[in-house]
């Protein structure tokens, strides 16, 4: 039998992304062994912690009104572009942050439609995060569009072939997300682009599992729209603001409906009807949430310092080790695996399903492992590469077999 503990630690000793672990508040000096749901809500920075501070000292307290001009304009373009620039694979001036997910979701799906008259339906999948799917049935009720529903495989996900079978000249758009969030595929966007583009309808992906742990191209995928939220792999904290991505050649086209100020081509002139900003910033809608922006600024520079190729190399090895583990620890006690063990299609977490794994939260809770619950039995183990060892991954998955032979 393999020396798990030991593989652990040669696991870390060699892993070149080690030193960032201290770049975050140590969970060890509060009461937790084993973070293992960076794919829910990232942790914290030492520097992010800092910069808080010194933003409510000096720029709030500072400089009050002046500082919109000194730079808290610009932030939702600023930022987005170095988002795009290191973990979207996007030029500048085409992804924004502000809002919510779901808030934006709506913003690029209703202009995606709306920018497609002659077009009467929108692609989807039965897996995807209730709230893609809940945006989409509010659209398509307001615009009086049919949603054509791809079933997926809930331990698996979207494949290029579904979707050849379902496009034609009567669909608006698809949307799917790059990773799954309850099984952890990775969708082949490239292909999928193709084949929706070849029917002619535009593409949207959502990307708040893969943002910041997996290398994404959007750009050069073709991506049409893209969504994801920064509170996980991007470490921005609870209900920090999302990205918004709107290819540069779909910009002078297609108009999102929440036409605030923000938006508008001059916020401060107050004129009398709304005139849309040229290039991404038409996307903003009020007044963007520049607090909630702070931490971005902090993660951004670690994420860029240790480069995404780099994390995903990392997160696969970390997913690798779990999937030994719970063959040899987890399955005997009738543990299932419900994600891909191709690492070409799994992304940073991995979903194990039991009945009753709802009873074992509260003692893991007890024991300092933090997993995600998903309804009704599955676990999800994220670990988040550049804040979790391999040794933390062994400790809360020992916990778990602890716990399931009591
Ligand atoms: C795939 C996916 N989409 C959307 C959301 C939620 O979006 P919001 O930030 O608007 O709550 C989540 C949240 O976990 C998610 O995992």
């Amino acid at each position: 039998m393999i020396d798990q503990i030991a593989r652990a630690a040669a696991l870390d000793s060699a892993d070149p992304l080690a030193g960032y672990r201290e770049q975050f508040l140590a969970p060890e000096d509060f009461d937790v062994v084993s973070y293992l749901d960076g794919n829910s809500l990232g942790r914290p920075l030492i520097a992010t912690a800092a910069l808080m501070e010194r933003f409510i000292r000096e720029q709030w307290a500072g400089r009050l009104i002046r500082g919109w001009t000194d730079s808290w304009m610009k932030w939702p373009l600023q930022l987005g572009d170095r988002l795009g620039s290191v973990a979207l694979g996007a030029a500048a001036d085409q992804v924004i942050i502000g809002d919510s997910t779901t808030v934006l979701i709506y913003k690029l799906a209703r202009a995606a439609v709306d920018s497609a008259p002659g077009r009467n339906r929108v692609v989807l999948d039965t897996d995807n995060f209730p709230t893609d799917r809940y945006v989409l049935e509010g659209v398509a009720a307001e615009k009086g569009l049919e949603l054509v529903w791809i079933e997926t495989d809930p331990a698996a996900g979207i494949h290029p072939a579904q979707v050849a079978e379902v496009v034609d000249e009567r669909t608006a758009l698809v949307l799917f997300s790059h990773v799954a969030y309850r099984s952890g595929w990775l969708a082949d966007v490239a292909e999928i682009n193709r084949i929706a583009h070849a029917a002619g309808a535009l593409t949207m992906w959502d990307l708040c599992h893969s943002a910041g742990s997996v290398p994404i191209r959007l750009d050069e995928w073709g991506v049409d729209l893209a969504v994801g939220c920064t509170y996980k792999y991007l470490n921005g904290g609870p209900g920090a603001p999302a990205f918004a991505y709107l290819r540069k050649g779909l910009q002078e086209t297609l108009r999102q409906p929440i036409q605030g100020w923000m938006g508008h081509r001059a916020s401060f002139e107050m004129g009398p009807g709304y005139e849309p900003a040229a290039g991404s910033r038409a996307l903003l809608s009020g007044t963007p949430p520049v607090l909630a922006m702070v931490p971005l600024h902090a993660n951004l520079d670690m994420l860029a310092a240790a480069g995404i190729e780099a994390v995903r190399a990392k997160s696969l090895l970390l997913t690798g080790y779990t999937l030994d583990l719970a063959d040899e620890w987890l399955a005997p006690y009738g543990v299932e695996v419900l994600s891909p063990r191709d690492p070409a299609r799994r992304g940073g977490h991995v979903t194990l399903r039991k009945p009753g794994f709802d009873k074992l939260l509260d003692p893991l809770w007890e024991a300092g492992v933090i997993p995600d619950y998903r309804r009704p039995d599955g676990l999800r183990i994220g670990p988040a590469p550049l804040s979790t060892s391999f040794g933390e991954v062994h400790r809360g998955l020992s916990t778990l077999r602890d716990l399931l032979d009591r």
